[in-house]
């Protein structure tokens, strides 16, 4: 039952007290709370992440902060044995400020269901935290820009497995032009960190013929880090 419709029959029910119309904004990002956040970090570890997410909800580095509505810094458990890395905010991230929200966010939190994970026990972050202009692809420039964001979030978390979400983000991260049909399949490593190339659930929405070979990756991830333990 999706959220709106399950708010529907509580109401029905007469039962609205626990939900908070007016959620709490974040002192730093002006949003609400990530609602995916899962354990509490060691109080170094907090500053870090806090300072990391004032300078991104303040960043112009790049031209794509004139378009965008809001940063999207990533969400989830911050201490997360799994990183996603997908390729940057669409228009419904851009909205509420959060990663994989929209319908490829809906395919991708099944896809995390299905390997046994809740979205609150990995963590979700983006190669670019701004919304390209009608979803282009984000320029050269733009990932130049935002790229140390993203290292920092991943020396933060110490991820044992992360999965490249799509072409472009498994292009960037491995820095290649290969295609994603090459990609897929092996172990890539990022700092030493094993990294999975996964196809981007958007695309899996407009060819579901796929969706197979998506099972196949996240099977391979899996055996994967179990490989590493
Ligand atoms: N696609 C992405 O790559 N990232 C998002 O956050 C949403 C859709
Ligand atoms: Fe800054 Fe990254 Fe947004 Fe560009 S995309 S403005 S570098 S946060």
């Amino acid at each position: 039952m999706d959220n709106a419709l399950r708010l529907q029959y509580l109401e029905a029910m007469g039962i609205t007290s626990w939900v908070s119309r007016e959620p709490p904004q974040d002192e730093i990002t002006g949003l609400a709370p990530d609602p995916f956040d899962g354990l509490a970090v060691n109080p170094q570890a907090a500053d870090a992440w806090e300072a990391l997410q004032a300078e991104v909800a303040a960043c112009t580095k790049c031209g794509l902060c004139t378009t965008r509505k809001n940063t999207v810094f990533g969400s989830g458990n911050k201490t997360a044995d799994w990183l996603f890395i997908g390729e940057g905010p669409g228009q419904h991230e851009d909205e509420q400020g959060l990663p994989f929200v929209g319908n490829a966010g809906q395919l991708l939190t099944e896809m995390i269901r299905a390997l046994g994970l809740g979205r609150d026990e990995v963590y979700i972050a983006n190669i670019v935290k701004c919304r390209p202009p009608n979803n282009r692809d984000p320029h050269a420039d733009e990932v130049a820009s935002c790229h140390d964001y993203l290292q920092r979030q991943i020396a933060l978390i110490q991820p044992k497995i992360i999965l490249a979400v799509g072409r472009i983000a498994a292009q960037t991260l491995l820095n290649t032009d290969a295609p994603l049909s090459k990609l897929r399949g092996k172990v890539h490593t990022l700092d030493a960190t094993p990294l999975i190339v996964v196809y981007h659930p958007a695309y899996l929405l407009r060819s579901l013929l796929e969706k197979r070979k998506a099972w196949q990756d996240l099977q391979f991830a899996m055996r994967t880090l179990q490989e590493q333990q």
